[in-house]
């Protein structure tokens, strides 16, 4: 996080001179609600009626609607959609604190150079959007533009895509970087430039391709997507990406989010495709719910981060090819454990929607679209292809597998209802597959030494979700009473906060108790909402807006003292997981022996009764 590099007397001076209620005022029409408190209708989510919150005492904002909460850094950033230094500059300009540019204690040089990059990598990604765009626009001949034709591409949607030209040059970009004054390092590192080790050559990364710009969920330029311009087999790979940078985290971006966001939210919906090429052609069709991971497979975060949009059904607009089957099973991992309603678009004639619509029209995508079937439907489909679900043995081969998918399905009426589903369509009683997934269980516990729960990924989310509950409570017990703070000093020693919130923020808070600070605990808090943790940061907010469910001091240590235990029970079980995990991946024997070893070990440790 760049906020270290402002000092951090002047990140607090900012803070104490910035009144939230003033500040959130000027965006959203506050109502007083009690002595010191305000509300409004959430500026971040649609309602009538209002739910967020605001604590002038307090200094936080916090909607029971949406959960978003934190202090006025965090507001601003959020309302803004920018950085926190972003917001730490534009709060100073309001309330009139001075951000020197050269802090004390630091080489001014140096700070200033690190203050920067963030900021000049999104404006040389900028500036490289406008080189490709201006390319395309400049050689309509070209290479480029002829195979952008083949594509059947419209003008506008270039223009809104931002779609553009690498020049056929190893030093094109190069060249046009450095007369807008980047240096090559500059550019190396935000990912334009390549250098060669063996060659020791640096050279422009995108050369003779078709690029996309790729944007940030703020809608910043953060990086490119290439497409080779050859059709048919080539020794260059078919789409070159900017490699990972502070900007560019590719795990965490999805293409065409900012024009997605809306429709995500109107709709409660997301297609998820393939690439940028399938994106766009949805958007045209009329879904600009569409988005893509990139260049990767689709990855918690991203699941995350359509979380955010209220997104409730997702549906895969994958290739029906062998790579889009396991695509489609990697994604219903990842969406299934969240309560999400997953649906297939099945593209007729196996083609991808790109494809659908360069050669059919908007109708025929249409079509596709409200034609999506549900998960299961398609699990069916699958199966029937590869077993002949006319014999027991087949369909005992595809339950099987089926059952594994509904074992990633926590939520039990959910479960149920897709067991109902699964047995309508596979013409078995939900007995036998309760049964078969009795037996799986079974199986799984057989495998290891001894009984242990299986370990889907939803489970191990649970147990992590229960890790961050149970710091949270404690958080919220320490704020409360400065002796419990104390007391959590010695009963916690430094290797149970993990580097993240609410851990840290409880570290916090017991840091400032046994220093004599108790009283500056709560701005130490706020000031560690970010929001490089949105859900944390909105459940902290809370616990700072004086939400404590625990009435009586007696109640309060009776909670302490549970926390304490479930913690060290916890600590214990997650390595567990991890071995587990890990012993689930393991191929080779030696290896699977080695952790086999390790866990039973690890068992022996484990008092009988935890
Ligand atoms: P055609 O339909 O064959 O013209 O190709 P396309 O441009 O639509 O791409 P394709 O369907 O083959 O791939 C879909 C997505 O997968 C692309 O948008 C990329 O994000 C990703 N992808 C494909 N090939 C590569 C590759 O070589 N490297 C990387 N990093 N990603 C790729
Ligand atoms: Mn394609």
């Amino acid at each position: 996080m760049a906020s270290g590099l402002i000092p951090p007397e002047i990140i607090d001076e900012i803070q104490t001179r910035s009144d939230i209620v003033e500040v959130i005022g000027n965006y959203v029409p506050l109502k007083k609600a009690g002595s010191n408190s305000w509300k409004a209708c959430c500026p971040f989510h649609n309602e009538k009626t209002p739910s967020f919150h605001v604590r002038g005492d307090k200094q936080v904002f916090y909607c029971f609607g949406c959960h978003k909460g934190g202090n006025v850094f965090k507001f601003v950033m959020e309302k803004e959609g920018i950085t926190f230094p972003e917001a730490a500059h534009l709060l100073a300009g309001r309330c009139g604190v001075d951000i020197p540019e050269n802090a004390p204690g630091t080489d001014p040089r140096e700070a200033r150079a690190a203050a920067n990059t963030r900021e000049r990598m999104y404006q040389l990604n900028e500036e490289f959007a406008r080189f490709f765009e201006h390319q395309l626009l400049r050689y309509p001949d070209s290479p480029a533009a002829q195979y952008l034709a083949s594509r059947k591409i419209p003008p506008e949607v270039v223009k809104q895509f931002r779609i553009g030209a690498a020049p056929d040059s190893w030093d094109a970009g190069l060249r046009f970087g450095k007369s807008l004054g980047f240096s090559e390092e500059e550019m190396l590192r935000a990912g334009v430039l390549h250098h060669n080790e063996e060659r020791r050559r640096t050279y422009d990364l995108f050369r003779n391709r078709l690029t996309f710009a790729i944007w940030n969920e703020q809608g910043k330029v953060v990086g490119f997507s290439a497409r080779t311009l050859e059709s048919g087999k080539t020794n260059s790979p078919k789409y070159v990406n900017t490699p990972e940078t502070p900007v560019f985290k590719k795990g965490h971006l999805l293409y065409a989010l900012p024009f997605a966001r809306q429709a995500m939210g109107n709709t409660g919906e997301a297609i998820l495709c393939e690439g940028q090429l399938d994106t766009i052609a949805l958007h045209r069709a009329g879904f600009p719910q569409a988005v893509a991971p990139q260049g990767t497979g689709f990855t918690p975060d991203q699941a995350r981060l359509i979380r955010r949009y209220d997104v409730k059904r997702v549906l895969l607009a994958f290739d029906s090819d062998n790579a889009g089957q396991k695509a489609v099973r990697a994604a219903l991992e990842i969406l299934l454990p969240l309560d999400m309603e997953v649906r297939v678009i099945a593209i007729p004639g196996g083609k991808d929607p790109d494809e659908l619509l360069r050669t059919a029209g908007p109708e025929a995508v249409q079509d596709a679209v409200h034609h999506s079937i549900p998960f299961l439907q398609y699990m069916r489909n699958y199966y029937a292809s590869i077993y002949d679900l006319n014999s027991p043995a087949g369909t005992g081969r595809a339950l099987e597998s089926l059952v594994e998918i509904l074992l990633l399905l926590e939520n039990p009426v959910l479960r149920e209802l897709y067991l109902k589903e699964a047995s309508t369509l596979f013409h078995v009683g939900t007995d036998a597959l309760n049964a078969e997934m009795h037996r799986r269980i079974q199986r799984d516990r057989r495998r290891i030494a001894r009984p242990e729960p299986v370990q889907s990924p939803q489970l191990q989310k649970k147990q992590q979700d229960a890790f961050g509950n149970t710091m949270l409570t404690l958080l919220g017990l320490a704020l409360a009473d400065e002796n419990i703070a104390r007391e959590l000093a010695d009963a916690m020693p430094p290797e149970y906060f993990r580097p993240q919130l609410p851990d840290q923020a409880l570290n916090q808070v017991i840091a400032c108790a046994i220093n004599g600070e108790f009283n500056t605990a709560s701005d130490a808090v706020s000031t560690l909402l970010n929001g490089s943790d949105p859900e944390a940061d909105g459940k902290i907010a809370r616990l700072l807006a004086g939400d404590n469910p625990f009435s009586t001091k007696a109640l309060q240590r009776k909670a302490m003292r549970e926390c304490l235990e479930s913690l060290q029970v916890m600590r214990q079980r997650r390595s567990e997981t991890e071995i587990l995990a890990e012993l689930r991946r393991a191929t080779d024997p030696e290896k699977k022996m080695a952790l086999l070893t390790e866990l039973t070990s690890l068992k022996q440790k484990t008092p009988p009764n935890s």
